[in-house]
């Protein structure tokens, strides 16, 4: 464990890397050595490359090799890592090489992954341009893919060079992508800030200011730091952002078999109503404090409710949850909003009235 003034020390390496501002993607040769690297490698998907891609090249000043995958969860698989090493290696691209990610959760997710295995690791920028991805994905290092129907199955952890959050990028991105984020930045208030759960509740996602969804970035970050700074690995206090997760995860994983998948954070909006109902139902966050949750969540436009799916495929899929042990589901949950606790065993039949209750019965 890090003494307090060590975490410190972290939170500020880790926050030094995240740019944050608007029309900073112009200034990306700046911000990136660029001229430190053999090869820059772009990985970006079609939808951000018709807005963005152009931009990007540009602004690096330097030759790239452009990696252009179809959108979507779907495609953050080992298929399409497979084709991203492939192409790596047809373009000849040695240790000195830089894969800068542009978009979304699934690029920066999966670019990291396919750049910390290539060659034993090679450096990568973020530049997310989700808010999902602004407030979330992109800081933290967890880089990773699903595998065998399970979210995130493989992966490292693994630190960007640079996270640069071009706020201008989320002028293109449609409005269900957009209140997407809103899960993962209303998560962060309910793990560790009541006063930023106010805030970022206190009005629909599309009321705020740029100013405001500046301040709103950055207050993520800055949570999402501290936390990672104490226990990057993982081993105690940072399994409490997986809050909502693991009833989540399972949602998503269902629903990406349908012709109807949801967004990750629309999934995980549910994950969290269900896990705030087994947090009220042992006690832990009073009845008022799991309706103020579901009324955020609800505000926000995210859903909260699941239709047609079976409670026993979501159990089926709890087993495989990463922060369980020797077999036992280990649940992070709220304690009050603004603080959550983790490592929890619950009463199965606890679970299930959580399910029955997102499933409407
Ligand atoms: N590593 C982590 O710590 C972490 C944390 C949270 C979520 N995640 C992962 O992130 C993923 C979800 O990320 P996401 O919500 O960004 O989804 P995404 O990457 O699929 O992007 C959503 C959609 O928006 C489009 N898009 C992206 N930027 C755009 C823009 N500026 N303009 C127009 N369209 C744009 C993309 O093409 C895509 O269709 C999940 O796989 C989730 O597991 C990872
Ligand atoms: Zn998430």
């Amino acid at each position: 464990m890090l003494a307090f003034g060590q975490i410190q020390k972290f939170t500020i390496a880790i926050m030094k890397k995240v740019i944050i501002g608007n029309n900073i993607l112009h200034k990306l040769a700046d911000l990136i050595d660029v001229k430190k690297y053999s090869r820059i490698i772009i990985l970006t998907d079609d939808r951000v490359a018709k807005f963005w891609l152009p931009i990007v090249k540009k602004s690096l000043g330097t030759e790239s090799v452009d990696i252009v995958i179809h959108p979507g969860e779907k495609e953050k698989s080992l298929r399409t890592t497979t084709l991203i090493w492939k192409r790596l290696i047809t373009n000849h691209c040695d240790r000195r090489s830089l894969m800068v990610n542009l978009g979304g959760g699934v690029i920066g997710d999966m670019g990291g992954f396919a750049a910390g295995c290539y060659l034993r690791g090679i450096d990568f920028v973020q530049v997310p341009t989700t808010l999902l991805a602004q407030v979330d994905a992109s800081v933290g290092g967890k880089v990773g893919i699903d595998f065998a129907g399970l979210k995130n199955n493989l992966g490292l952890f693994r630190q960007p060079i640079k996270v640069i959050i071009d706020i201008d990028t989320l002028s293109t991105l449609p409005s269900r992508e957009y209140i997407s984020g809103f899960a993962e930045i209303i998560k962060h208030g309910i793990v560790a800030d009541k006063n930023y759960f106010d805030f970022v509740s206190s009005k629909k996602p599309g009321g705020f200011s740029s100013d405001e969804i500046i301040k709103i970035i950055n207050g993520s970050c800055q949570i999402k730091s501290d936390i990672v700074a104490a226990d990057e690995k993982e081993k105690n206090i940072r399994k409490i952002l997986n809050f909502g997760h693991t009833i989540g995860h399972a949602i998503e994983s269902l629903s990406l078999l349908t012709t109807k998948p949801l967004l990750h954070g629309e999934a995980i909006a549910v994950g969290m109503v269900a896990e705030s109902k087994i947090a009220a139902l042992t006690g832990n966050i009073s009845t008022d404090q799991f309706q103020t949750i579901e009324d955020a969540i609800t505000n926000a436009g995210l859903p909260i409710r699941i239709r047609d799916v079976s409670i026993s495929k979501i159990e089926d899929l709890l087993i495989f949850d990463k922060k369980n042990f020797r077999g036992k589901i280990l649940w992070s949950l709220p304690k009050k909003i603004g603080h959550a606790v983790f490592g929890q065993e619950i009463p199965p039949a606890i679970v299930i009235k959580s399910l029955q209750y997102i499933c409407g019965y």
